[in-house]
């Protein structure tokens, strides 16, 4: 087995292990954090239910962003969804028999490639272009920015320019996590392309599971009905009610 797939077979060990450990301590940490005030985003729901829905109109079609930004809202959201079909269709590295849903998608998948890169292009330009964005984009907003687009890049590179061995490359993921090492193959886009993704996989990306955190999209605005305890606010109820007030 040569040293070059014991380094990668080790660095996804890794780089699985901190991004679960990591995003799974972070979200323990931000679940376990008080929030003491109500501070819905008016007009806000009054109900659970209204939250939930909120949350959906959110994390699909990112409506607060689409009504306080156009453009970054076009940029950011064909990112993602490009980037939901691209994952998608790299299940089929990782599964065996491939499902069917996952073969079907296949020819999308590379479109979503291109609209990828697109995205990220406007979302890059906009850090340039913006000043008020410019001002406060600090070095990390531009690596990511440049991580995702190298990751793309290498991506597409395979599969227009320098194909690689996607049999043993499959070969090698089953392996991984059937604890039965296979050779990964050595064609240098991979390489750069498994070694960005690990690089993204260490880098945590928070902001998904973060965005279920934010106090002004996930409280129900009903502080008028119910009163809101949090924390040290919680602990004073117990011990006025203990003491009979
Ligand atoms: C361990 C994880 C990954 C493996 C094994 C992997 C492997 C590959 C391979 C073999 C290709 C070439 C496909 C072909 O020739 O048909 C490819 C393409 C691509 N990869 Fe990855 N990749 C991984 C993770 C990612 C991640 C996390 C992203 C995005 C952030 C990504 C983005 C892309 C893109 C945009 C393409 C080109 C379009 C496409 O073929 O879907 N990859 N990847």
């Amino acid at each position: 087995m040569s040293g070059l797939t014991v380094f990668y077979a080790i660095l996804f060990y890794a780089a699985t292990a901190m991004l679960v450990g990591g995003v799974g301590y972070r979200c323990w940490v931000y679940a376990r954090t008080p929030q003491p005030l109500k501070i819905p985003l008016t007009p806000a729901p009054t109900t659970r239910r209204g939250v939930v829905l909120r949350m959906l109109a959110e994390v699909t079609v990112f409506k607060s962003l689409f009504k306080s930004s156009k453009w970054t809202w076009l940029f950011g959201w064909t990112f993602h969804v490009a980037l939901l079909a691209v994952l998608l269709r790299h299940l089929r590295y990782f599964t065996e028999p491939v499902w069917a849903w996952v073969a079907l998608i296949q020819p999308f998948g590379i479109y979503a490639g291109f609209a990828m890169l697109a995205g990220l292009a406007g979302l890059w330009a906009r850090r340039f272009l913006v000043d008020r964005v410019r001002y406060i984009s600090s070095p990390s907003d531009h690596l990511m920015l440049a991580l995702l687009v190298a990751i793309a890049a290498s991506g597409l590179a395979m599969k227009f320019v320098a194909h690689t061995d996607i049999v043993a490359l499959k070969a090698f993921f089953l392996g991984l996590m059937a604890f039965s090492w296979q050779a990964l193959p050595a064609d240098p886009a991979l390489l750069v392309h498994l070694a960005l993704v690990a690089a993204l996989m260490l880098s945590k990306l928070l902001h998904a599971p973060g965005v279920f955190f934010s106090p002004t999209l996930n409280q129900v605005d009903d502080p008028r009905e119910r009163r809101h305890a949090a924390g040290w606010s919680a602990q004073l109820d117990t011990r006025a009610g203990a003491k009979g007030g």
